[in-house]
């Protein structure tokens, strides 16, 4: 049995947690910086380190006691490198460190993007999923990446696509923010597009020809151009100006947020079935903030003709139990890091 201890500090989320083998969860410990950043309509990097500092020794004190595990019961210590902020990746790899070295066991430092990937290894309830079996397409789509993967086997990664512009979550935060629907946007536009048509408004899809790219700033200017015809004020500013825009209680946000929403995963959904045809993968893979989703997830599954596997929710956006899972596989081959790890903010997803 292996018992590694795991720290995420990526991004706005201070997270730790204790996994087994890489799928079972003893604890997963969140504290989210969510309401701190509020005020400012996105992340914020020198408040996100800060809040960081001081919250990794109670968060990771806590990961442990949760899972009831003690220090001499741990076997590793895995944590996130990159990609991500500076001052926040720094704190969680100088924690994970100075454990590792006092503990004298190994070191894993882990790619983020990898991290949410593996979230699909974790067992969520007392059942136990089929085994997933190479190869695989994954779709990972989150607040700074979108990016489809063929996954060979553990660790080798071929991108087949990526966003060229705008990240899906970066898109669904920003078209909430014109929306002044709050922060984060994709929960907050999911539950806006509720009451709304997804075919009020024939927003723009970019197919980028048969390539697997994806780009999402034409469909985020359509959006803002139908929101100026009843403002006609840009709002696409900061928070407290758009509140001064005064815009007219006659938006229907409801049916934007529909109609982008659709727009956003019409692509995603036609481009992950496209690969998954082409290189006639077992299964689909979603990860990252977005894939929490509903109709992502219920699209994609109506769509790929073969079995579709996402997270559960809380291990959609960021956690520390995804770098837990992702760091067994390393572990299991050796794939140990020196003490010389060092923070890469734009760190990406390759094969080692
Ligand atoms: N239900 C949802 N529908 C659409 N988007 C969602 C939903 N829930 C969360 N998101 C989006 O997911 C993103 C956050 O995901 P995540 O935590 O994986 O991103 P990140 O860590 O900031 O970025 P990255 O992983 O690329 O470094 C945000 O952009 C958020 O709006
Ligand atoms: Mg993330």
């Amino acid at each position: 049995m292996c018992k590694i201890l795991a720290i995420e500090s990526s991004c706005d989320e201070t997270a730790a947690a204790v996994v087994i083998d890489g799928i079972i969860v003893k604890s997963n410990v969140i504290a989210s910086q969510l309401e701190i950043h509020r005020r400012y309509g996105g992340v914020f990097p020198e408040v996100a380190s800060r809040q960081h500092i001081l919250a990794i020794s109670t968060v990771i004190q806590d990961a442990l006691i949760e899972a009831r595990t003690g220090w001499n019961e741990l076997d590793a210590v895995a944590v996130t490198y990159g990609p991500g902020l500076v001052g926040s990746l720094l704190v969680g790899v100088n924690a994970a460190k100075g454990i590792a070295l006092a503990l004298d066991i190994p070191l894993i430092g882990v790619n983020h993007l990898e991290g949410h990937l593996y979230s699909n290894w974790l067992k969520t309830d007392k059942t136990d999923p089929p085994p997933i079996k190479f190869p695989v397409l994954a779709l990972i789509v989150s607040g700074g990446h979108t990016e489809l993967v063929l996954v060979h086997n553990h660790g080798e990664y071929e991108i087949l696509g990526r966003t060229i512009d705008d990240a899906a979550g970066e898109a669904f935060d920003k078209v909430a923010r014109m929306l002044e629907l709050g922060f984060p946007g994709g929960p907050a536009v999911q539950e806006a597009a509720k009451e709304g048509n997804p075919q009020a408004y024939d927003f723009p899809r970019a197919w980028l020809g048969n390539s697997f790219d994806f780009s999402f700033s034409g469909l985020k200017t359509a959006v803002l151009r139908v929101i100026q015809k009843y403002t006609k004020t840009n709002i696409l500013q900061h928070p407290a100006m758009a509140a001064q825009a005064k815009v007219k209680p006659t938006i229907p946000i409801a049916d934007i947020a529909a109609s982008f929403q659709m727009a956003v995963v019409d692509v995603l959904v036609s481009k992950t079935k496209a690969a998954a045809e082409k290189y006639n993968v077992s299964e689909v893979l979603l990860a990252g903030g977005v894939s929490a989703n509903a109709l992502l997830r219920n699209k994609m599954m109506a769509a790929c003709g073969r079995p579709v596997r996402a997270p559960s929710l809380i291990l959609c956006t960021d956690n520390a139990a995804m770098i837990g899972a992702a760091a067994y596989w390393h572990f299991k081959v050796g794939h140990i890091s020196g003490w010389d790890l060092d923070v890469v903010t734009n760190l990406e997803l390759e094969s080692k």
